[in-house]
Order: C-alpha cells, then sequence, then structure tokens
C-alpha cells in the first residue's frame, strides 16, 4: 500500500503507546503502576447519567440525531456556556461531537492548511501537533516550561514568537500535561497578542471543572476582543468521568460550524443517541458527583506535591487537571523506559509534548496506587 504523505507526517499517540507497554507488562503478571493514561481510573460515571442512558435507550433514542446533535442538548451546552459568561454562543454555535478530541480535529480540518502557522504553547496535549501535521500546518512551540508552566512570564515569548502571519494559536487552561491555570492577567496578554496579529484561538477547555484551592478557569472567549476569535472546546470526559462514552463539543461562529458541519456529517454524522439524553443529565443534575472528585484529585495532588519534596524532588503545583510535570533526566525518555522496566511505573516523557527533561504523571488514581507509585521512583534512584 502507498501511503498518504499526511498519515506519514505523524506518530502515534505516544500516551497509547506507553499504556499498551504498561498493559502487556501486565498481561505477563507484573504489577505496573500506570500513571501512563488521562483516564479516572478509580471513578466511575455516575450514576444518574448512567440511568438517563439506559432510560434513553428504552425509550428508543437509538437512531440516528441532527448531525449537530439533539437541541435538548445543545440547549443545555448554551445554558453552561453562558453559566461561565460565553453569552456570545446560542444553540446555532454549538456542534456536539463524538469526544472533544473528534471537534478539534474538525475545527483543524476546517480552518487550518497547508503552511498555515499554529502556534503551540509547550508542553502540549499531544494530538494538536498530530492534528496540525495531519493538514499541513506549520508549528511553532513556545517554551513555558521555563517559568514552571505559568503562561504570564511566557506572553512576551508567545509576543515575540508570533507575526502577522501567524494564524492559529492553541490554549489549553487548565492544561494537559502540566496542570497550570492561566491567570486573567496571562489570558488578557494572549488576548492582546491574538488581536493585534489577527490570530484566531482554539481555547479547549476540557478540563475548566477542574481546579483547586478555589481557583476558577476563566474562559478566553469571555474577553473583549476574544468573543468572535475564539472556537471554545469542551466534553464530558474529564469532568463527569465519562472518557469512554465519547461526548465533546465545541462552540464557535455560526459560519465555522456551519463549515465545519461538512466534515462532521461526512465522517461521524452525528454523536451517538442516547450518550446525548445522558449529556443533558450530566449538565443538569451532576454538581455534587462533580465536585466530589474534584475534592479527591486535589487530595491526591497534595498528597504527592508532598511526597515528591519528601523524596527531595520539588513539583511545581499544579492548580487544575490532574496531572504533574516531575523534572528528571535531560533524556526524560530514558528515564520513563528505566522507570517503566524497572520500577514498573508507566509515565509520559514530556518530549511527547514537546519539552523534554520531564514527564507526565496522571493523577486520577487511588492514594495507595500513587504513593505505591512514587516508592518505587524512589527506591530505583529515579527520583
Ligand atoms: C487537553 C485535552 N483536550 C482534549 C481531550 C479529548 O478528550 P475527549 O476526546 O475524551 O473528549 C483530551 C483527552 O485526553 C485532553 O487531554
Amino acid at each position: 500500500m502507498d501511503f498518504t504523505e499526511r498519515v506519514r507526517r505523524i506518530e502515534p499517540s505516544a500516551t497509547v503507546a506507553i499504556s499498551n507497554k504498561a498493559s502487556e507488562l501486565g498481561s505477563e503478571g507484573v504489577d505496573v503502576v500506570d500513571l501512563s493514561v488521562g483516564d479516572i481510573v478509580d471513578f466511575d460515571t455516575p450514576e444518574n447519567i448512567k440511568t438517563a442512558a439506559k432510560e434513553a435507550l428504552d425509550a428508543g433514542h437509538t437512531g440516528y440525531t441532527p448531525s449537530s446533535g439533539i437541541p435538548a442538548l445543545k440547549r443545555a451546552i448554551v445554558d453552561k456556556l453562558h453559566d461561565g459568561g460565553l453569552d456570545q454562543y446560542g444553540t446555532d454555535n454549538v456542534m456536539v461531537t463524538p469526544g472533544g478530541k473528534q471537534g478539534l480535529f474538525e475545527v483543524f480540518q476546517t480552518l487550518a492548511e497547508e503552511g498555515d502557522e499554529v502556534v503551540l504553547l509547550d508542553p502540549a496535549w499531544v494530538s494538536y501537533e498530530a492534528m496540525a501535521k495531519v493538514v499541513g500546518a506549520d508549528i511553532t512551540r513556545v517554551d513555558t516550561a521555563k517559568y514552571d508552566f505559568a503562561l504570564e512570564p511566557a506572553v512576551d515569548d508567545l509576543a515575540a514568537a508570533v507575526s502577522e502571519d501567524t494564524d492559529y494559536l492553541v490554549v489549553n487552561s487548565p492544561g494537559n500535561p502540566h496542570g497550570a491555570v492561566y491567570s486573567d492577567e496571562a489570558l488578557a496578554g494572549v488576548r492582546d497578542v491574538a488581536v493585534e496579529n489577527h490570530i484566531t484561538v482554539f481555547s479547549d477547555e476540557i478540563y475548566k471543572e477542574i481546579t483547586y484551592d478555589g481557583v476558577e478557569s476563566t474562559s478566553l472567549g469571555t474577553l473583549d476582543g476574544m468573543r468572535d476569535r475564539t472556537i471554545t472546546f469542551n466534553g464530558f470526559s474529564k469532568a463527569y468521568a465519562m472518557t469512554g462514552w465519547r461526548l465533546g463539543y465545541y462552540a464557535a461562529p455560526e459560519e465555522v460550524v456551519d463549515q465545519a458541519g461538512k466534515i462532521h456529517g461526512h465522517s461521524v454524522t452525528c454523536a451517538v443517541n442516547f450518550v446525548q439524553h445522558a449529556g443533558v443529565e450530566a449538565l443538569e443534575n451532576t454538581d455534587d458527583a462533580v465536585e466530589e472528585m474534584r475534592r479527591a484529585f486535589q487530595q491526591r495532588r497534595d498528597m504527592l506535591v508532598d511526597l515528591f519534596a519528601e523524596y527531595g524532588t520539588e513539583v511545581p503545583t499544579p492548580e487544575g487537571a490532574f496531572y504533574l510535570m516531575v523534572p528528571v533526566w535531560d533524556d526524560d525518555v530514558a528515564w520513563a523506559e528505566e522507570a517503566i522496566e524497572k520500577a514498573h511505573v508507566a509515565t509520559v516523557p514530556g518530549s511527547a509534548f514537546g519539552t523534554s527533561g520531564w514527564v507526565r504523571l496522571a493523577y486520577a488514581n487511588s492514594e495507595d496506587r500513587l504513593r505505591e507509585g512514587v516508592q518505587r521512583l524512589a527506591e530505583h534512584d529515579l527520583l
């Protein structure tokens, strides 16, 4: 077979590759502490959401839905967006997608093309790079690791990196893999850069509900100047422990939704019917369960930051999401290989996210397993 240039430009997901390695060792009987995946390991989808899905199935909601989503879900999404201050969006601005990832993919396909310039704030989630490469865009990377992942000090670097030729910037706050929540000052700086250089911003807010210590994550599209130049992405995977259900959405100016709707309609048709009904329940009646998970993640974060400090490793304290970046050897890939092979702890090398010298550790796992993982790393002189 002859493979296309666009598929040859990308690599398989590094996070999936590592978790496959962890499963392989697991199937050989090795007890692997898998801190590599962005899945929520020890929380199940809240019961009311599961019940809503079962009821929707029993009620016969099994056929295709309107391509952009069922009206009830789009209305609930619009209410949610309005609660967060994004009052520019109505139901015609919303596209319901099978997972947030599909939404990002569709919008990259719709807006970016060969030779366009896409700016990523490193370390950046692995799939942005792949999505940009598939369309043949050029990627410019701005490093935030040197500021312990804070964006405010990196705004000058961002301003220096962009030009009138820059087309798109991806912002992810709270962010994967670093867990930073960008301050309002930093977002205002991004706004100034975007407006001055006519840049469209993709704001990935999939971890918006998961923040700590009372910190709130502001939606970029609420800022003056950003209302029409921001596309807001979100999904149900993280806040509601629904990773396997595949449900997400984006909100954008109507012309973007109309054009991207062609890709959506000709590829996935629509998100799963009964899952969309469950999505309405998630948005409307699940605040307590979300809060319970958020609190548990905060406790784990605190426990981990302290535990690393006890072993002499200072880690930047994340304010959101459920990831932590740990400084390791310059050759983070070699470190991660040693960690999985000797300590049987799976992590993701930072270089997969554009930042070497660090690894990402996901802490959506039980406290016992997390403690066990860190202890094993220490025992094998990896801290
Ligand atoms: C930053 C970020 N955006 C988007 C997604 C996509 O999530 P999903 O497709 O499960 O909605 C993920 C998943 O890991 C993520 O980490």
